[in-house]
């Protein structure tokens, strides 16, 4: 029996499915490269030390996911393929809309004709708008996301509690990620955006490797100890331990915050990433960007207590494996 990793050569997907075959599980990837690419795979298998099943298509596309079913024995799905940057899902909502809430609906649909009952949605800390305060428990209201990215994010949620509601012999966990960072301890795989991050953490490594003169740190005039917001960064492979984590433990509809609990500013995080790394990383402090939340941090307690779920990797442990990526990348390029 297999899982189907949706996504599976992006970011937290490619982490997420070598965790998987770590922990003995067989995986089925099912990428588009709309933001990724083959390269991506050829690293995985070199990780993973063997070939991995593999399909190029589109979770919008019907007969793929069919062709997939029908030949694979997939079990369980971790549904990660969607797009994801919030400032262009505001100049390109219908793209957002289709993508994300057309295609998990057609991922839905093809999975409900096959029988498949197990479903991991990547959700994420955005769904908590601006309404509550940290730290995010899972209970609080969601919803009231300022861009269309997280109302996907909120209104799949939403379909996925009605489909449980609707048939129980589902097992459905979506899990709000709070900021993923880091990268494989090889230094191998890692996050890639393309043109200039609009992420802090891919930022700090492009201006530590030069590719970008400074940091713009985006208002240091909050309600914070140092002025500027903050965030709970988790590790890309403590997200990926996560999600095996809920797959094993899967029962009814649940949903889980992955955070580590501990906030860091921007501020911080520069710091962080200098001692990590003895780079210096040039900033100037700039205008608040419009639409950020100024601290957010998880609850931890519910995915400690039903997953058996904690972050593992501090901060530094984040620099260290980011910038390890960026230096990997760059002479890839
Ligand atoms: P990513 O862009 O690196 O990975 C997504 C992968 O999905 C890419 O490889 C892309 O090519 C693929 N894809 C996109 N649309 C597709 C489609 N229609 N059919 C098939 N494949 C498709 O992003 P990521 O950072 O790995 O994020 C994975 C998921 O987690 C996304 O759903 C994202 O919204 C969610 N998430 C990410 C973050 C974050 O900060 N990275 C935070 C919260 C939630
Ligand atoms: N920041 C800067 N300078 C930069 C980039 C970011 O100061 O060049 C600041 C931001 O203003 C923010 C913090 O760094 O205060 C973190 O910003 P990110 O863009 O890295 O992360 P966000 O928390 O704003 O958003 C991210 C993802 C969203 C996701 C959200 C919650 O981009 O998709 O985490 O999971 F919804």
């Amino acid at each position: 029996m297999s899982i189907l990793v949706t996504g599976g050569t992006g970011y937290i997907g490619s982490h997420t499915a070598l965790k998987l075959l770590e922990r003995g599980e067989r995986v089925v990837l099912l990428d588009n490269f709309s933001n990724s690419g083959p390269d991506v795979l050829t690293r995985m298998e070199e990780i993973a030390g063997c070939a991995l099943r593999f399909y190029r298509g589109d979770i919008l596309c019907a007969d793929t996911l069919s062709e997939i079913f029908r030949t694979e024995d997939v079990e369980g799905v971790v549904h990660f393929a969607g797009l994801k940057a919030v400032g262009e899902s505001v100049q390109k909502p219908l793209e957002y809309y289709r993508n994300n809430v057309a295609g998990t609906l057609n991922l839905l649909e093809v999975i409900g004709r096959f029988g498949v009952k197990n479903f991991v949605f990547s959700s994420s800390a955005t769904v908590y708008g601006s309404r509550s305060v940290a730290p995010y428990r899972e209970d609080m209201p969601a919803g009231g996301c300022t861009n269309p990215y997280g109302q996907t994010k909120y209104i799949i949620e939403l379909m996925l509690q009605d489909l449980y509601a609707s048939d129980d012999s589902y097992n459905i966990t979506a899990l709000r990620y709070f900021n993923p960072i880091g990268a494989h301890p090889s230094g191998k795989i890692g996050e890639s955006p393309s043109g200039v991050p609009n992420n802090l953490m891919p930022y700090i490594t492009q201006v530590a490797a030069g590719k970008l003169p400074e940091l713009r740190v985006f208002g240091a005039d909050y309600d914070t100890p140092d002025g500027t917001c903050i965030r709970d960064y988790i590790h890309v492979e403590d997200l990926a331990e996560g999600h095996v984590l809920a797959l094993r433990n899967q029962r009814g509809f649940n949903i889980y915050n992955l955070g580590t609990g501990t906030g860091t500013s921007v501020l911080g995080l520069v710091s962080a990433f200098e001692e990590a790394t003895d780079v210096k990383i040039p900033y100037r402090i700039a205008d608040r960007r419009p639409g950020d939340v100024q601290t957010s941090f998880a609850a931890v307690t519910k995915a400690r207590e039903e997953l058996g779920f904690l972050a593992r990797f501090d901060v530094r442990r984040m620099c260290e494996d980011s910038w390890r990526w960026e230096r990997y990348a760059n002479g890839h390029a």
